[in-house]
């Protein structure tokens, strides 16, 4: 535990940007109360198509308030937000081709322009990337059986309380259950687990850019190789979690991996002992859990399996994070914009038990959750209106 430092907010030579974000290892957490929400992922049994773009603690690391301003170089269009999720295509297929319901015509979705700048090369990481509460948080690794209990079972996301829940939402230093809680000695593993070379791997990793394919339920989308910076080729990792089923169909549909476990850009890591049946709420893990997966990463998107990776990861972030001074950035769905809509989508395409689905929603609305109101000139999700 302890503050890093950050090297001195200078000029736009490579080697210097290089260092400025490799050399920020966290070595503490501190999160905005949102991204502890997102901890208690075993709740969220469905959601929103989306990538998302998480940064690490993002300017509070040395406490230092900076004016620095970032060296934006690219055209930036000014609805340009609105647009963002669809940068990042939908499919190989140049856009989004869905079917209303009912009809046979035909709704597309082409992918929008954003304005990124042009190349990685100036990117300097802001200083101070927003005006966070400070505090760290710790995580529940071990359970211990409860004294008096027979049938006591370890479970991956551990047996966190309702008022535990409760508190964890407000930002102050705490222990937290967020997953890959193991059980007291002699219980078998919770799951979820990983060979060591790819822990140490993962552990190695500043930025991480990562998806997942349990059950076979997808075929792998290989990031546009041209589109993306030698300099992050070498310094972003790409994951791909797959189960050992997806890994076998892998090589059926011809992807094979390199001596070095690689696939094109990403890199495979099969992930033994799933710790949940159902492969949509076993994606959750790496989805909201990446900051546990890559424990020193400072940034990390993640991209729905659907998803084509077709820009520079840290173009990205500087567009969406630091340009912005945020520290958290979400896509919003080509097609729906907020949780009653996926609620009667998931229904209507039969995904889950519905009444599993309607007490879920129904804890969500009593955690306040909102309908989505487009008029709302505040309106967390701009939707898109490209052509
Ligand atoms: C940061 O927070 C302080 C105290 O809440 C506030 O006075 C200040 O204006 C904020 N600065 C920025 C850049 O938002
Ligand atoms: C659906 O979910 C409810 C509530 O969680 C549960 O009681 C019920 O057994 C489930 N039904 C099926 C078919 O899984």
């Amino acid at each position: 535990m302890g503050v890093h430092k950050l090297l001195p907010a200078v000029g736009p030579r490579r080697g210097r940007r290089l260092g400025r974000i490799l050399r920020a290892a966290l070595s503490f957490r501190l999160w905005l109360s949102l991204l502890a929400l997102l901890c208690l992922f075993s709740f969220a049994l469905f959601g929103l198509k989306f990538i998302t773009l998480v940064g690490r603690g993002g300017g509070m690391e040395s406490g230092i308030s900076s004016s620095h301003q970032l060296p934006i170089t690219g055209n930036v269009k000014k609805n340009s937000k609105e647009v963002e999720q669809q940068q990042l295509q939908h499919s190989g297929f140049g856009g989004v081709v869905i079917k209303a319901p009912g009809s046979k015509k035909r709704i597309q979705h082409f992918p929008c322009e954003i304005g990124f700048t042009e190349t990685v090369d100036y990117l300097i990481e802001p200083k101070d990337l927003g005006n966070f509460t400070q505090f760290s948080l710790q995580y529940a690794a071990m359970e211990e059986k409860p004294l008096g209990v027979n049938s006591f079972e370890s479970r991956f996301g551990g047996h966190q309380k309702l008022e535990e829940r409760e508190k964890s939402f407000y930002a102050h230093d705490q222990t937290l259950h967020c997953g890959f809680v193991k059980g007291p000695p002699g219980f078998p593993s919770t799951g979820f687990d990983f060979d060591e070379k790819d822990m140490a791997y993962m552990s190695t990793c500043r930025v991480a850019v990562s998806s997942c394919i349990f059950g076979s339920s997808d075929f792998l989308r290989r990031p546009t190789s041209k589109r993306i910076s030698d300099f992050s080729k070498k310094n972003v990792c790409f994951v791909m979690f797959v189960d050992e089923q997806t890994l076998s169909k892998l090589a059926s549909d011809g992807h094979v991996l390199d001596n070095r476990g690689f696939v094109g850009l990403w890199r495979v890591v099969v992930v033994r002992n799933l710790p949940y049946k159902d492969m949509r709420r076993t994606g959750k893990v790496p989805k909201f859990l990446s900051h546990r997966i890559f424990p020193s990463s400072r940034y990390s998107i993640w991209l729905d399996s659907k998803m084509r990776l077709n820009a520079d990861p840290l173009l990205i972030i500087e567009y969406f994070l630091w340009r912005t001074r945020s520290e958290y950035a979400i896509s919003n769905h080509y097609a729906r914009h907020c949780v009653w809509e996926e609620v009667l989508q998931n229904k209507r395409l039969n995904k889950y038990n519905e009444t599993a689905i309607d007490e879920q929603f129904n804890f969500y609305k009593s955690d306040g959750l909102r309908k989505f109101d487009p008029s709302d000139p505040n309106t967390p999700l701009p939707s898109c209106t490209c052509a």
